[in-house]
């Protein structure tokens, strides 16, 4: 029996285990999470016995704060885990990837569909590691991966992880500046890119905006090209190589790296809350343990489902639960190459009707997409196979909850709401769907391991219900190495602002039944579309064009991407506050951050809001942004006339 909930909000009753062996009651999460920070040399080595370890470790954890290091002593293999631990478990004729073309015929079947069984993924695995192999690539080297979203994305990925190479995944959407940055301080010598990729219909060129970001680094030595779209490309004599031909020459009996716990999978560049990306280092061990198991107790998968994560490899969303969950469960991933909304915002439905996933995972923001361009397709599919539906990214709303409840789980499915983030490996808070009874819009209560707490205005820990800044207080398994090749901003980002705590950079709220409720961020960080962006990068790129004086960046509520941003420019002295100085600087946001950062306004203003140091105070911009006004204390500000008294008019 489930403890009783205080009845502040609507509670939605778990349904009970489609299969014997899932968590099935609170009282028992409880038990066991209490269990998990109580005793973790206790209870982690029954949790990993799953894996396989070629040494297994000595301790759940050693040391604390930015020093923790999980599952200390062993050594393991991601890739293995996720391919030969099947095979050899005599699965290896179950799929374990279906991936198809965005472009569809006539009859809105994908022009094009690939599968493969854990064998067969294996074996392009290999043949790839040890292809990099012969180019030199080693344990402990990074490998940057420019590529559209095709099976050789993920094939790419684990051939790095066989290797014991950190892969360091760069978004296909990025400009070449963006993928300078990332090659040169992840250190990468090898680069695997495509000719290009689809989207929306259009190939976007991805080989030759490699080239002009190597036109400017000698760094990269070997460059591995994919043929998918066709489209041109320079082949450059002894540095660049057709995948197909290095393949063609690899070992399958190449070995894998038996790397220790604490060496790095790979990098994620992800926006903070200064100018530059920070490259996010993710270990082995604790990475492979945190995401196995919460692929099973967040999303329910077993050996042989199928699950479809609508994210991009790309993200920390796709790496996990596109890419490393499923494959550590001995599921099957579905992967799709294009936009959902090709050829119309059907093509969701068409996917799910096609591959027949269990589970859905994607982010409140297609969902609101979804409610926008209406039910009328989505009755038409078959959609019964849906188990389980879940949400990540952003803070999903009460209503949407519901909608994707009623409408696309028929009422039948638990949602599974789940808070985490690039540093965290993993997914962190989310209701165990069988047991935690869900309340909507609260990502509920932390996994296993985990222990989030709130640290109020006073820098007092909250005790009980309440609010503040989120923090997590011990070590949890799938937590960050650290940021790549800064030690010191690593301590100073995420320890010393409360100390000995690890600081989200999100606020939440704790009700009185200990559910969290995620508010959104509280640093100069936006979530476009679940993306984060940083706000003093996209500032940087604006200031970066010749008429502008001064910008600050903001992000207003959005409804279709969820958070927009909006730029505020002051112009030097000569320029005109016209529509060409607008397109000018959307250019150079897109060249430098990318398309993402693309503002959805830009407000010309003669002056930035400032306080007696020079502080620009976005807060009032924010404010005067989404209400046309600007309220509260402005004794701080000063040039009081640097805001137009009321909102202008459209
Ligand atoms: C930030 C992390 C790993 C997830 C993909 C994004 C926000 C994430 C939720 C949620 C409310 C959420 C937070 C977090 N966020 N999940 N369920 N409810 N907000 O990873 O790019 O590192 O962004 O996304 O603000 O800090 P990310």
């Amino acid at each position: 029996m489930s403890a009783p909930l205080s009845a502040d909000t609507e509670t939605f009753a778990p349904p009970a285990p489609p299969r014997p062996g899932s968590l099935s009651d609170l009282a028992t999460y409880r038990r066991l999470h209490a269990e998990s920070l109580a005793n973790p040399d206790k209870f982690w080595p029954e949790q990993i016995a799953e894996f396989h370890w070629f040494k297994q470790p000595d301790h759940a954890f050693t040391g604390k704060g930015p020093e923790a290091r999980w599952f200390p002593g062993g050594r393991a293999n991601l890739a293995f885990n996720a391919l030969d631990r099947h095979i050899l478990a005599g699965r290896g004729d179950t799929l374990a990837l279906i991936w198809e073309s965005e472009a569809v015929a006539a009859d809105r079947q994908p022009r094009e569909v690939r599968r493969y069984t854990y064998t067969q993924l294996r074996d392009e695995v290999v043949r790839l590691a040890s292809a990099l192999s012969a180019l030199g690539v080693q344990s402990g080297d990074r490998v940057t991966i420019y590529l559209p979203i095709v099976p050789e994305l993920p094939i790419a990925m684990l051939a790095c992880a066989w290797l014991g190479a950190a892969h360091n995944v760069v978004f296909a959407g990025f400009p070449s500046q963006a993928l300078l940055d990332r090659i040169e301080d992840s250190g990468s010598h090898v680069v695997i890119t495509a000719d290009g990729g689809w989207r929306n219909g259009k190939v976007v060129p991805l080989k030759p905006i490699l080239d002009e970001a190597l036109n400017r680094t000698a760094l990269v030595r070997h460059v591995v090209v994919l043929r998918h779209t066709g489209s041109p490309i320079e082949l450059r004599a002894g540095r660049d190589h057709l995948w197909s031909e290095l393949v063609a020459s690899g070992d399958p009996a190449h070995p894998p790296a038996q790397v220790p716990s604490g060496h790095p999978s790979f990098l994620m560049y992800t926006s903070g809350s200064t100018g530059k990306p920070k490259g996010i280092a993710h270990g082995t061990a604790g990475y492979l343990v945190h995401t196995g198991l919460t692929a099973r107790h967040a999303f329910d998968l077993h050996p042989g489902d199928v699950v479809w994560c609508t994210a991009d490899p790309a993200w920390i969303t796709g790496h996990t639960y596109t890419v490393y969950g499923p494959l550590l469960a001995g599921a099957t991933t579905v992967i799709y190459e294009g936009i959902l909304s090709s050829p119309d915002w059907d093509r969701a439905w068409d996917i799910i009707a096609r591959h027949r996933p269990q589970v859905l995972y994607t982010t409140p923001t297609l969902v609101r997409a979804w409610i926008r361009h209406g039910e009328t397709g989505l009755r038409q599919r078959d959609l019964s196979s849906l188990r389980l539906l879940a949400s990540v990214g952003e803070p999903i709303g009460p209503s949407v909850w519901r909608w994707f409840r009623e409408v696309v789980g028929a009422g039948r499915t638990p949602v599974v709401d789940t808070w985490w983030q690039t540093e965290a490996g993993a997914a962190m808070i989310f209701p165990f769907p069988y047991a935690t009874p869900a309340k909507p819009g609260s990502a509920s209560l932390p996994f296993f391991g985990v222990q989030p707490a709130l640290v109020g205005a006073d820098g007092r820990e909250v005790v009980g219900a309440g609010s503040g800044q989120l923090v997590i207080k011990s070590p949890w398994p799938g937590m960050l190495l650290g940021i790549w090749n800064n030690p010191q901003r690593y301590r100073a980002t995420y320890w010393e602002t409360i100390p000995g705590f690890f600081l989200t950079g999100d606020t939440a709220r704790r009700d009185a039944d200990g559910y969290f409720w995620v508010l959104g961020r509280a640093d100069d960080v936006i979530k476009v579309n679940g993306h984060r962006l940083g706000t003093a990068e996209i500032e940087g790129a604006i200031v970066a064009h010749a008429s502008v004086a001064e910008s600050a960046v903001v992000g207003v509520p959005d409804e279709q991407v969820g958070e927009a941003v909006l730029a505020f420019v002051v112009l030097k002295s000569g320029y005109e506050a016209d529509d060409t100085t607008r397109a000018a600087i959307v250019r150079e946001i897109e060249t430098q951050v990318g398309k993402l950062a693309r503002p959805r306004e830009i407000r010309f203003l003669e002056s930035l809001p400032k306080n007696r140091s020079g502080k620009i105070l976005r807060r009032l911009l924010r404010e005067y942004a989404i209400t046309g006004k600007v309220s509260g204390d402005v004794s701080t500000l000063d040039d009081s006339t640097a805001l137009p008294p009321a909102a202008p008019s459209a």
